[in-house]
């Protein structure tokens, strides 16, 4: 049997060029081989923001760009969290085979209370993870193709499918993380992610020139202040970028900047024409999608009619597992 993958973002809006180097990128690779199952994670989003009234519209964005990146709606389904009641339902479940002071150790959770500056967090978003794990193992998920900043709860997920088999017998694989070589891009202002909430971002569907003034004003090597001067490009958040999307040029860039051959200016006009050109099959498909906002409801509907039966039997087998059929 094909070997299945579940992976998801939260709908936050339209997605930026790290999102796709962090996991998109590899969500379109791997459906030729994989048999996938995209989830959108709306209950997630409430974690943080009880503001429900942007939730459908960053959906139907989201949707647009995983489809403009190549996500074939007919082989891997794309639902919403929120269609499928099951995953309330193994939320709780899973909730009883947790500690809280496991939870209180998640990375990714202390990393979002810095980041947002939290001084305190409900009972939901503590579980953040508990729901994550639900969403993967619902779908009997074996690999999640993710960004680094979500390695941590894949490990819990492991933890509970471990000890649920345990106590229940074995009913769940372990499923495993897979990063791809850019896990997490940094942003604009060289701060170590691309975040929207950071305002750092270059926009899947951001056009040519849009993208040339955010590249014009990134952040590059600070001691390198004259053109001639000899550059760090290890430092150097665009450098990062030509790693990416430069990848036949880099060692000659590298070279260049070094030596102080090359220039910051002319070293981002070409960062942001191969980001501009790395992306024109992506901003074309898109552009028809917009022509046609029926077809993003018919792609739910599809999908989640799909999530839906497997889901199901899953919860049949947790149920019987738990001798609470
Ligand atoms: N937490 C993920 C993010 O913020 C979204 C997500 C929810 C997810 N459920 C998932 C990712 C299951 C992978 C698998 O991007």
């Amino acid at each position: 049997m094909t070997k299945r993958i579940l992976s998801g973002m939260r709908p936050t809006g339209k997605l930026h060029i790290g999102h796709f180097v962090g996991a998109l990128e590899n969500w379109v690779k791997l459906q030729e081989e994989y048999n996938n199952f995209h989830l959108i994670a709306d209950y997630h989003v409430l974690t943080t923001n009880t503001d429900t009234s942007e939730i459908y519209k960053n959906t139907i964005e989201m949707v647009k760009d995983w489809v403009s990146a190549g996500i074939d709606p007919n082989k891997s389904p794309i639902f919403r969290q929120s269609q499928i009641k099951e995953h309330a339902e193994l939320h709780l479940l899973f909730s009883m085979l947790i500690t809280t002071a496991r939870l209180e150790r998640n990375p990714s959770l202390k990393e979002q209370v810095r980041d947002l500056k939290l001084d305190n967090i409900t009972y939901g978003h503590f579980g953040y993870p508990v729901l994550q794990s639900a969403d993967i193992l619902l779908y009997q998920g074996e690999l999640v193709p993710v960004g680094e900043d979500q390695a941590s709860h894949v490990e819990i997920t492991r933890e509970i499918a471990r000890k649920f088999n345990k106590i229940y017998g074995k009913t769940f694989v372990e499923p495993r993380a897979k990063l791809t070589t850019f896990s997490r891009l940094p942003g604009l202002d060289g701060k170590a992610k691309m975040s929207k909430s950071l305002g750092n971002t270059i926009s899947l569907s951001d056009s040519p020139e849009e993208i040339w003034q955010s590249v014009r004003k990134a952040v590059t090597d600070t001691k390198k202040i004259r053109k001639n001067d000899p550059g760090h490009p290890e430092v150097c958040t665009i450098f990062t970028y030509q790693k990416v999307f430069n990848q036949n040029n880099t060692e000659e860039i590298e070279k260049n900047c070094k030596s102080g051959a090359l220039g910051c200016v002319d070293c981002k006009k070409m960062c942001a024409e191969k980001i501009s050109t790395y992306f024109e099959d992506f901003r074309n498909k898109r552009s028809e999608l917009n022509k046609n906002p029926e077809l993003i409801k018919d792609i739910l509907n599809d999908g989640e009619n799909k999530a839906r039966i497997v889901a199901k039997e899953t919860m049949e087998k947790v149920r019987d597992a738990m001798k609470i059929g």
